[in-house]
């Protein structure tokens, strides 16, 4: 079935045609949308090889206090978007900034001095260091206050001080996720980018991981969350992206994102199959 003829119409009779959620993704509602946003991304182009851009034009957003979902099919650029954001890969077209500063392009080292902490998705713990020494290595920049943030960690995983001196790499996949999110929160950072906390969790340390994160935000950081399991995110996100071929395609609250039927027929149910499988 071929879709209607846009080539004639206006953008206003184009607008009409598209869903909430997509209405929402394109760069004018984004551009309205994003005025007083906390960390956000406008028409950002970047990729990893010479010529070939993986994010396209991708916008993107995060107000203080919220929790933001971004799901996507595998290979969607979701991780390469966090690791924009992060720094760790610059920017070819477009601007990030972060409290209205101008962070295009700006190295880890600086943004974590900045307040934003970065959880990756895979290899995020040093393994043969102690549960105590990788979170020492989270704060190396300021190691005064190692005793304060190990309290304020602590508290939101008492595993991490029960079990300080084991060694990470004998720590279950779980507990090693919580020793990676309580290191990136060592530093005390206004913005967490969590890079598939729940992948390759057990069903009941999935959950543990999204209480987690719903109570890291309630003491007031904000959470940019990639994930796999997307109904569990869009459960507990504020609003959520929908990244397809490196570009936002739908956006929304959780829940409306959760309950369009376009998302469920082209996300949800093929994302949720694949989450069962990792
Ligand atoms: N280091 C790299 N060098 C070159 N290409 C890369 C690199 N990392 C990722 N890519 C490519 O960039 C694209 C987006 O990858 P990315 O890891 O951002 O996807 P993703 O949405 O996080 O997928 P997943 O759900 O599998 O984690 C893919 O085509 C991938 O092959
Ligand atoms: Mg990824």
């Amino acid at each position: 079935m071929s879709g209607p003829d846009m080539s004639k119409s206006t953008p206003a009779q184009r607008n009409k045609q598209l869903t909430h959620a997509e209405l929402a993704a394109t760069p004018e509602v984004h551009r309205e949308q994003a005025v007083n946003a906390l960390l956000r991304a406008d028409d950002i182009t970047a990729g990893y090889l010479p010529g070939i851009n993986i994010l396209e034009e991708c916008n993107f957003y995060l107000d203080d206090g919220e929790i933001v979902g971004i799901i996507g099919p595998n290979g969607a650029g979701k991780s390469t978007l966090l690791k924009t954001l992060f720094g760790l890969i610059p920017v070819r077209v477009g601007a990030v900034s972060l409290r209205g500063e101008n962070i295009t392009s700006a190295k880890a080292h600086v943004l974590v001095t900045k307040g934003v902490g970065y959880v990756p998705q895979t290899l995020n713990v040093f393994p043969a260091l102690t549960i105590e020494e990788n979170l020492e290595m989270g704060i190396y920049l300021r190691p005064k206050k190692f005793n304060e943030r190990f309290e304020f960690v602590s508290e939101l995983f008492p595993l991490l001080a029960e079990r300080r001196k084991v060694k990470a790499g004998a720590l279950s996949g779980g507990e090693r996720q919580m020793v990676a999110m309580g290191r990136a929160l060592m530093m005390e950072p206004s913005v967490l980018l969590l890079d598939e906390p729940s992948a390759g969790l057990s069903p009941m340390f999935q959950d543990e991981v999204f209480i987690r994160i719903k109570k890291i935000n309630a003491t007031g950081v904000s959470v940019i969350l990639v994930e796999q399991n997307a109904r569990r995110c869009l459960q507990i996100c504020d609003r959520g992206y929908v990244l397809d071929q490196g570009r936002n395609a739908y956006t929304d609250t959780g829940l409306n994102l959760a309950n369009d039927p376009k998302i469920i027929e082209l996300y949800l149910g093929t994302l949720a199959g694949s989450s069962e499988k990792k």
